[in-house]
Formats: structure tokens, C-alpha cells, sequence
């Protein structure tokens, strides 16, 4: 059964409260979501395993902790995933960056698929899937099938803010899947927006609109 991690750190909280605000605009909104994404990533990352290596300092041979395995790729979802990607690069500089390329069809919600090239090792690593908003879950869930499809089989999912349904839907469909949230919103309105929500995150981040 997946995880599902919604952050309590008062930062976070903080910095989401800014974004949320109508008055916020597009350079303070793009640096606000590069700090949540590398805060949730530091909360995100709690877990990962380590192993002893043998090194040597300056004073004395020692054995330290390095990260085990394969290391980590980080796929944003576009567009507004990439609002995410440099915080979490900040946290992990090592990581690859894959790219999928969804957006929701304003009438149906449905995600439409335009875009996909992955790290050629990425069945190999842990694969931190970003975007800021989870509302009905169709893009989440989408990308994460298909990156299932290219032989992923390590994924985390992080999204800024993320309603009930959204969520629902993410653990019935990929129940191996953790999801680090940044804050649990009330419910979808309508139109797929997110209540209370920030709006559509790809225009505030893009200035588009
Ligand atoms: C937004 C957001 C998610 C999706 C969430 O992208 O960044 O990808 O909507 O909604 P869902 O959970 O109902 O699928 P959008 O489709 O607006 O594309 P954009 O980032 O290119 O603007
Ligand atoms: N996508 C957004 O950008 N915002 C929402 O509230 C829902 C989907």
C-alpha cells in the first residue's frame, strides 16, 4: 500500500501560503515553488538507503555513508513540473531529469500525451515524479504508467498541493507509488480546479495568460 506523506514543516507551510495568494507574481511564484520542491525533497529523501564506504580524511582512515545504488532521476511533468526541477536538483545534484509531456484537455480533464525521453538507466534508479498540482490524478497517473511501461519500478510521487480525489485515485491505481504532499486541499470545483487551490499553476509559473 503506497504512502502518503502530506508535509508539515512550518517553511513549507509558509511558502505554499504565498503561492496561494492571488497578489503573487510569476518571479516571486517560480522561486517560491523551486524552494518548496527542494524543502519536500529533503523530506522526501528521509528514507533512502545507505552503505558503508571505506575512505580516507585527512587524519585517519574512517568508514562514511554514501547513497546505495543506482542513484536518482527526477521527471517532471510539463509544464509545470519544471517549476520543481532545480530545487530538487539543489537537494540532489547527481540525479538525471527525465521529461513528460501531458496537459489536461480543458473539456474532458483527460490528460493528452506530447512528450516522453527518460534517462536510458531509469529501470536502474529511483524516479521522483514532480508536478505541483494533483486535482482528479489523471496526469499523475498517466505519467507514472508510463514511465511503468519504459521498466520503471522504483517511483515516488511529489506534488505542492493535491485534493482527496486526486489522491484517491493515485493510490487505487498505483497503490506501489508513495506521494509526498505539500498541502491536502478541501476538493476539485467544476472545472477540475483545485479549491481553495492557487489556480493553474503552469500560467502563474509561465506568466501565460
Ligand atoms: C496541470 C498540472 C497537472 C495537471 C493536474 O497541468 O500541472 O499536470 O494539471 O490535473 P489532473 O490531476 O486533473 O490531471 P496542465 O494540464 O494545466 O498543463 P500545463 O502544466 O502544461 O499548464
Ligand atoms: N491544474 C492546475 O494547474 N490547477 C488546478 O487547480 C488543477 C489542475
Amino acid at each position: 500500500m503506497s504512502k502518503v506523506m502530506v508535509m508539515d514543516h512550518p517553511l513549507i507551510q509558509h511558502k505554499i501560503g504565498i503561492i496561494r495568494r492571488m497578489e503573487t507574481g510569476s518571479k516571486e511564484f517560480r522561486e517560491m515553488i523551486g524552494e518548496i520542491a527542494m524543502l519536500m525533497c529533503y523530506e522526501a529523501t528521509r528514507d533512502l538507503k545507505l552503505v558503508d564506504v571505506n575512505i580516507e580524511t585527512p587524519i585517519c582512515e574512517m568508514t562514511a555513508k554514501e547513497l546505495a545504488g543506482k542513484k536518482l532521476a527526477v521527471v517532471p511533468i510539463l509544464r509545470a513540473g519544471l517549476g520543481m526541477v532545480d530545487g530538487m536538483l539543489t537537494m540532489i545534484p547527481a540525479a538525471k531529469v527525465g521529461h513528460i509531456g501531458l496537459y489536461r484537455d480543458p473539456e474532458t480533464l483527460e490528460p493528452v500525451e506530447y512528450y516522453c525521453k527518460l534517462p536510458a538507466d531509469s529501470s536502474e534508479r529511483e524516479v521522483f515524479v514532480v508536478d505541483p498540482m494533483l486535482a482528479t490524478g489523471g496526469s499523475s497517473v498517466a505519467a507514472i504508467q508510463m514511465l511503468k511501461d519504459k521498466g520503471v519500478k522504483r517511483i515516488r510521487f511529489m506534488c505542492i498541493i493535491a485534493a482527496p480525489e486526486g489522491v484517491k485515485r493515485m493510490k487505487e491505481t498505483h497503490p506501489d507509488v508513495d506521494i509526498y504532499i505539500g498541502a491536502l486541499d478541501k476538493c476539485l470545483n467544476d472545472h477540475g480546479y483545485i479549491v481553495p487551490g492557487l489556480g493553474d499553476a503552469g500560467d502563474r509559473i509561465f506568466g501565460t495568460k
